[in-house]
């Protein structure tokens, strides 16, 4: 993507921040729809040429406002997370399908050329073969999985009925910078800034499930090379192609901290799926998706990004 007029909704969050990056370095303009709900003002500081439009992809007038002129969207405005929706189911849906309803309404009337949404693995459910591949049965465990599933049906469609390309990418469990420590934040910044403050890790269950890691820099990646790929529509795992243990994980981030780290056992969580491993081949052949990032190097940048986070010096 170069020298084009596009909106990031979500782009004050963790993964929105990463792609706005890219995007100012590459000569577009940006404008960039957030309430604040979960992202940071100080995620888009660096970034001063971005238009930044403060409201709620729930208020069409607002969404319009942000569409004026836009070539492509990047739908990352969220109700992000399992446990977020089942302590907030309504408002997970409010945003998630009828805030995605207004985006693309409004994209429509605009005559945008392309839609990039941010799907999820949540909505696969518990695996069922391995490695996961887009056409395995999608049966959500939570309400963010039936959202983020809802989503993606919602911008298909839109997609065949009207000349605007859609692309829904599903991301894994996606880690890298800016990715804060909250109630409901993913497991990678959890243990990080636990061990940070030096507080024991808490591993939910024996630890041997495993979970699919994909760094930020390879999602941006994939939205960028989707943006691009014409005539692309569909949904698109993205994902490292590999696994880790939850038990390896943990052993990684710790590995080179200067005091021993606490690493506890608690009980299973409700929702939580046993396994995940995606097949990236279609995302590969669609519109060239490769993930560069080695795991162990992009968690040993992460540890040093959130060192300097949690002595409050980004
Ligand atoms: N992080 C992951 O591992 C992961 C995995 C799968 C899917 N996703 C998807 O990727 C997207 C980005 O997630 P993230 O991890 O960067 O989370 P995030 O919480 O950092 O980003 C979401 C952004 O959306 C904004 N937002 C929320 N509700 C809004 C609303 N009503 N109007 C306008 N802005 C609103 C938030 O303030 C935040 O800046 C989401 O769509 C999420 O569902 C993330």
């Amino acid at each position: 993507m170069k020298d084009s007029h596009v909106l990031v909704t979500g782009g004050a969050g963790f993964i929105g921040s990463n792609l706005v990056r890219h995007l100012i370095d590459q000569g577009n303009s940006v404008v960039v729809l957030d309430n604040f709900m979960s992202g940071y003002r100080s995620n888009l500081e660096p970034f001063p040429t971005v238009r930044l439009l403060e409201g709620d992809v729930r208020d069409k007038t607002m969404v319009e406002e942000a569409m004026k002129g836009v070539e492509v969207v990047f739908h990352l405005a969220a109700s992000v997370g399992n446990k977020r929706s089942i302590d907030h189911p309504v408002t997970d849906a409010e945003i998630n399908v009828l805030g995605t309803l207004n985006v693309l309404e409004s994209a429509r009337k605009a005559g945008v050329r392309k839609i990039v949404t941010s799907s999820s693995a949540g909505i696969f459910g518990e695996l069922k073969t391995m490695p996961i591949r887009e056409d395995h049965p999608v049966e959500p465990d939570t309400p963010y999985g039936c959202t983020k599933l809802c989503e993606e049906k919602l911008c298909l469609s839109y997609s065949k009925l009207y000349p605007i390309e859609a692309v829904c990418l599903r991301y894994f469990n996606v880690y890298g910078p800016n990715q804060r420590y909250d109630a409901y934040g993913n497991v990678i910044p959890i243990f990080v800034f636990r061990m940070l403050r030096n507080e024991p890790l808490l591993i939910y269950g024996d630890g041997e499930q495993t979970r699919d890691f994909v760094h930020v820099d390879d999602v941006v990646q994939a939205n960028l090379k989707a943006a691009d790929a014409t005539g692309v529509n569909g949904a698109y795992n993205i994902a490292s192609g590999t696994r880790v243990t939850i038990n390896s994980l943990a052993n990684i981030i710790t590995k080179d901290n200067l005091s021993p780290v606490e690493i506890k056992h608690g009980p299973e969580r409700p929702g939580d799926v046993r396994h995940s491993l995606a097949d990236i081949s279609q995302a590969n052949q669609k519109f060239n998706f490769a993930p560069e990032v080695d795991l162990e190097i992009g968690l040993d940048a992460y540890v040093q990004w959130a060192r300097k986070a949690h002595l409050g010096i980004i």
